[in-house]
């Protein structure tokens, strides 16, 4: 008898370790992580108000809350820390990667059941093991995902329950400089995802191949779904019409964008950046939740959209880890500067 009941605790034990619930839904714990999509925060870091800089109104912890499974980046080297910032530090400071996985490992920890993965633009050319140590610092390294073989075709990564269950739920990839003999978890962007264009200003967004170092056929696939306008010869965030771009559907949506992609490549993209995901009212969600056969449906509200981009924004959020947050008129000044001594900010912006 008490064998019988060991093993009927063994064996409950046994099960209650496999996640039965992964990023919210059962269903998607029996997916391959590169058959899932996820709704990606473009410069996640860079958030304010009144100020052209800025890509989001809410800062990353409110944007995970949301739904927000995808957190992209700018690394710079500022005096040997690396901190998050836009096209320069002199431009917008988002503060020190440090501070900002600190909130990452923070929302994990108390998310055990989600799987998020973080994009690395490593403007610097930094070394891998620097962001390692950085990861380490804050044990982030112990939570992340070291693929067994590189490239990685979509088909080949493990299900969202399996990741889950591994407590390796951590997917990151860097743009340029990885090294998986130095540091296995920080991925190789370009060999293992294909983009389609940035800094797009046209809104019917194709979805042709802008940027890739692997096989397009079998790579998962990333759409920059962010609309710009140009501002003094710059491209910055077109916010007037952030909501039908966020738009599950009609001319220049997000939707819109997932139909020309999925007819192209008879696939959904994998990762679908916006930026200030609110506007729309989780329209972005539902595109994601579409496309992965799930319903949308949040628990709580999502976070509603700071209206008055032409006039000064009071930010809800804080300051954040501090960055040095300037107006709309200084950094129309700024710009004309960046320009005059071309940092090349339409490249990164
Ligand atoms: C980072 O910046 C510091 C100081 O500006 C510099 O000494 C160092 O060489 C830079 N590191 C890399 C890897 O470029
Ligand atoms: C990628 O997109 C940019 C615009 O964002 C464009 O200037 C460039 O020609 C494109 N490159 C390719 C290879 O399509
Ligand atoms: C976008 O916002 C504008 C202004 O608030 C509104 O008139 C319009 O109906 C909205 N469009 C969509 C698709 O939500
Ligand atoms: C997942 O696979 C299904 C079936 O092939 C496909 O319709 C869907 O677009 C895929 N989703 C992603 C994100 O790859
Ligand atoms: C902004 O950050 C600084 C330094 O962390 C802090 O002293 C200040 O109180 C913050 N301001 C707001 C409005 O949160
Ligand atoms: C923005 O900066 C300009 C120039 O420094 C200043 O005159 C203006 O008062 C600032 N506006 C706000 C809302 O801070």
């Amino acid at each position: 008898m008490l064998g019988f009941s060991l093993a009927i605790s063994l064996l409950s034990a046994t099960l209650t370790s496999a996640a039965t619930i992964c990023n919210g839904h059962a269903e998607l714990c029996g997916k391959s992580f590169g058959n899932v999509s996820f709704v990606g925060a473009h410069n996640s870091y860079a958030v304010g108000t009144n100020n052209l800089a800025v890509n989001q109104d809410y800062d990353i912890t409110q944007q995970l809350n949301d739904g927000v499974r995808m957190l992209q980046m700018q690394a710079h080297n500022q005096s040997g820390v690396i901190q998050l910032c836009h096209t320069s530090c002199f431009l917008y400071n988002g503060g020190t990667l440090e501070d900002y996985l600190k909130k990452v490992k923070s929302w994990m920890d108390a998310n055990t059941q989600e799987v998020l993965s973080l994009l690395i633009v490593n403007i610097d050319n930094l070394p891998a093991a620097t962001f390692g140590a950085v990861f380490a610092s804050v044990g982030l390294d112990k939570l992340s995902y070291a693929p067994t073989s590189s490239p990685m075709t979509a088909s080949s990564w493990p299900t969202l329950g399996s990741l889950i269950d591994s407590g390796t739920r951590l997917i990151s990839f860097l743009d340029n400089t990885a090294n998986p003999a130095a540091v296995p978890y920080l991925i190789d962007e370009f060999t293992n995802i294909w983009e389609t264009a940035y800094d797009v200003t046209d809104p019917t967004f194709d979805c042709n191949v802008n940027r890739t170092k692997g096989d397009t056929a079998t790579q998962m696939y990333l759409i920059n779904h962010f609309l710009d306008k140009i501002v003094l010869g710059s491209p910055v965030p077109d916010i007037d019409r952030a909501n039908v771009t966020n738009s599950a559907s009609g001319p220049g949506s997000l939707g819109a964008q997932v139909d020309t992609c999925v007819a192209a490549n008879g696939r959904a993209p994998n990762f679908m950046l916006v930026d200030f995901y609110e506007y729309g009212g989780g329209s972005v969600f539902q595109v994601a939740a579409q496309i992965n056969g799930v319903t949308y449906s949040p628990t709580s509200p999502i976070a509603t959209p700071i209206t008055g981009s032409s006039s000064p924004r009071t930010s809800t959020t804080g300051n954040g880890s501090s960055p040095s947050l300037i107006n709309t008129s200084q950094f129309a000044a700024c710009l004309l500067i960046a320009v005059g001594v071309a940092l090349g900010a339409s490249s990164v912006l």
